[in-house]
């Protein structure tokens, strides 16, 4: 089988070319000929050391190599995604099915546009609209959508494990696309990916080795998100030191064994941090009044105008989105050139490509 060469031994990505060329047509090859071919060849499987992981559901099951092969893989599919036609056949005859029992935008078409761009089949699954609301239960209905012949099926669920129990009941590779309050690895990888991408920018296009010496902060809800447990395993398994900062009532009961620090007052540190990343009140997820009014939390916690000019000139501001402005952050910073929530959105295409390539197209499946 003929794999990409993702890096050459000066440690370029080589490009991946729009046609497959080798007989079962299954994945794009590097753009390198004759001797150059078997030598970059040579070196994806040198390079390609970490193991493709079958499922995923944690960033726990990457781990540092892992998170780190993913960026190498987004490295090469970010310059698929600059071509006039952003499709490569990697994945052509295999099929993603995304099963969304909870609400998305940009996850689910993120997920989909992926797929599409690797050449997969893609079928969509949306609760609303399925036996679902018939009263089928989940391990009926994921058992059917695999007996439908899939490679994939990309899981979000508002159960914590939801995705987990889904492994014993279906053949295909399981993505966790964002489980209850428990975690959401590619929101997480995404999010890696952009920080490294704004750095490269910053380093006249030398890309860091990891986020050693970043500071984060992450604001708002961690008590009920899973893009912070994700964020957390994932910023600080690249060396970044992460602080959670929320109002004692939105902080887990226990942080033993988390690998950040922790605070209520975000004013005191403002001035410390590379990036501030910001989440969303999910008040869906709220069963008891956890806050006095969310104008009291824009007040105290709120990325208001006054505190984006209190940052570090060169500091990154994200967000998971959905942003709800004037909540955790106001609308006039959520525009500034700063806010990288548009290009993290645009790079979930390109790290979702690489996982699903990592999962299905490396020879694990
Ligand atoms: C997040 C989610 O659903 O976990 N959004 C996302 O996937 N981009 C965060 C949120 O809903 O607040």
């Amino acid at each position: 089988m003929i794999v990409p060469g993702m890096t050459t031994s000066t440690g370029t990505p080589p490009r991946l070319t729009d046609q497959a060329s080798d007989a079962t047509g299954a994945i794009g090859v590097a753009e390198v000929t004759g001797a150059g071919a078997a030598a970059a060849e040579e070196d994806f499987f040198v390079d390609h050391r970490v193991p493709a992981v079958r499922h995923l559901l944690s960033i726990a099951d990457l781990d540092r190599d892992g998170i780190l092969e993913i960026m190498r893989l987004s490295d090469a599919f970010a310059e698929v995604s600059e071509r006039p036609i952003p499709k490569v056949p990697a994945l052509r005859g295999r099929t993603v099915a995304t099963v969304f029992m909870e609400p998305s935008t940009r996850t689910r078409l993120s997920f989909e546009t992926a797929a599409k761009r690797l050449s997969a089949d893609v079928m969509t699954f949306t609760a609303a609209t399925s036996s679902a609301v018939k009263g089928e239960s989940l391990r009926d209905t994921v058992e059917t959508i695999d007996a439908m012949g899939i490679d994939a099926m990309v899981i979000r669920h508002h159960s914590s494990g939801a995705p987990l129990r889904v492994t014993n009941w279906v053949g295909a590779s399981v993505i966790n696309a964002g489980d209850g309050t428990h975690e959401h690895p590619t929101q997480a990888l995404l999010d890696c990916f952009t920080i490294r991408e704004a750095l490269t920018a910053r380093h006249d296009g030398e890309i860091p080795a990891d986020l050693k010496g970043l500071r984060i902060a992450i604001v708002g809800d961690i008590k009920h998100s899973r893009v912070a447990r994700s964020n957390v395993l994932a910023f600080s398994a690249l060396g970044a030191q992460v602080v959670l900062v929320a109002p004692a009532t939105l902080m887990p009961a226990s942080l033993e064994g988390w690998p950040v620090t922790a605070t209520g007052d975000l004013d005191a540190i403002l001035g410390e941090l590379d990036v501030i990343y910001l989440l969303r009140i999910q008040s869906e997820r709220l069963g008891e009044v956890l806050l006095p009014s969310l104008d009291e939390y824009h007040w105290r916690y709120g990325l208001t105008r006054a505190r984006a000019d209190a940052l570090k000139k060169d500091a990154l501001v994200m967000h998971p989105g959905p942003m709800i402005r004037g909540v955790e952050i106001s609308p006039e910073v959520a525009d500034l050139p700063a806010s990288l929530v548009t290009r993290q959105v645009r790079n979930g295409v390109i790290v979702r490509m690489a996982v699903l390539f990592h999962l299905l197209g490396s020879g694990a499946m």
